[in-house]
């Protein structure tokens, strides 16, 4: 495989469709080769903090959405938040996931507040998940100290975009925009997508990956789009009919991939191997996808009485653990293929 094929659209769309087994363990050797070169050995762990599970949004695959009235709502308090903080130093871990849905209820100031505390008190790094603000809360939030900001645009291909993600108000949604935004205000910015959409092609799933190259991400998060009962899109009502034979499948193996391609294409990127990917593959997914590209994974940090309640997909991992069997998990994972876990705040390598 030349390094340069690797970069032009054709070739990583003839790798998606590649099924050989031979071939695809020499795409994997690669992109873990790359890895190692690139970002080193290092597994970072980063502990991630579901603040609320509130949301203003429709989106049509995620089981959060505003609509979905069936599922209770919590919020975390300032305390609860920064216990979870304190738990990530005496774990070691180096970063502090803040997710949350699009939830106006967390005050931008509040917020600042809490990043300032975070930041004073700790060596932590901060990273923020909070959906689309408006450009003034991300610059507030990035002046109180937060360092990456993640928002996925989840798919590039704007029709099918257009059908799973309705805008709020008037104003079109646009991420990419708000991707370019935040790295103007000095956040690192990390995007991703989903993979096997109902409606997601072959051919808009290698634009998305030359979309992470095109907008220089610091950190790329893909796995497997999970259906959920009780969203349009799980449940068949919204619906944009493809080619069985450009449907992308939303199984382990085109997440392995699309891990590995964009190791090859972006190779100096965080890229965790997501709980979504664990979650299709409980023995041993996690492992997999650290061993084809990725070199980060995100323990879950928040208080066990709310963790089944952040409920995006169903049946999500490990949501009935505690930040530290969640670790010592991880760390043996992470031993068991012979890497170490890193130190510090693992930001992006140059
Ligand atoms: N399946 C898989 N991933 C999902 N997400 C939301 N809903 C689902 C689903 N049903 C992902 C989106 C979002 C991230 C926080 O979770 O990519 O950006
Ligand atoms: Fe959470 Fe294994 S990673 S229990």
């Amino acid at each position: 495989m030349s390094e340069t094929n690797i970069f032009d659209k054709a070739e990583i769309l003839k790798w998606l469709r590649e099924e050989d087994p031979q071939a695809l363990s020499e795409l994997y050797a690669e992109a873990d080769g790359r890895r190692r070169q690139t970002v080193g050995d290092a597994v970072h762990l980063r502990g991630l903090i579901e603040i609320s599970n509130y949301c203003v949004r429709e989106c049509g695959y995620c089981g959060l959405r505003a609509s979905h009235r069936d599922l209770k709502r919590y919020r975390l308090s300032r305390e609860e938040i920064l216990g979870c903080a304190t738990e990530a130093v005496t774990l070691g871990y180096g970063t502090v996931v803040m997710q949350a849905g699009e939830d106006y209820g967390i005050r931008t100031e509040w917020l600042a507040k809490i990043v300032r505390r975070i930041k004073q008190e700790t060596p932590l790094a901060v990273t923020l998940s909070m959906g689309e603000r408006p450009v003034e809360d991300l610059r507030t939030w990035r002046e109180a100290g937060a360092d990456r900001y993640l928002l996925r645009f989840e798919t590039s291909d704007p029709a099918l975009y257009a059908l799973i993600h309705p805008p709020r108000g008037a104003a079109p949604s646009d991420r990419i925009a708000i991707l370019k935004t935040l790295k103007q205000l000095g956040y690192e910015a990390g995007s991703g997508v989903m993979i096997g959409i109902p409606g997601q092609t072959f051919e808009s799933l290698a634009a998305d990956i030359e979309m992470f190259r095109r907008l220089n991400l610091d950190m790329i998060g893909v796995g497997p789009y999970i259906s959920h009962p009780a969203t349009p899109l799980g449940s068949g009502l919204w619906r944009r009919n493809v080619d069985a034979s450009a449907q992308v499948p939303n199984t382990e193996e085109m997440v392995y991939k699309v891990v590995a391609l964009t190791r090859l294409v972006c190779p100096n990127a965080n890229i965790p191997s997501t709980t979504a990917l664990a979650t299709i593959n409980l023995r041993n997914g996690r492992e997999l996808g650290l061993e084809r590209g990725a070199n980060v994974v995100m323990p879950n940090l928040t208080p066990v009485v709310y963790r089944s309640l952040y409920e995006i997909y169903p049946s999500k991992a490990c949501i009935f653990e505690t930040a530290s069997t969640c670790y010592s998990c991880l760390n043996q994972r992470i031993a068991s293929i012979g890497r170490s876990v890193g130190s510090g705040p693992g930001g992006r390598v140059q």
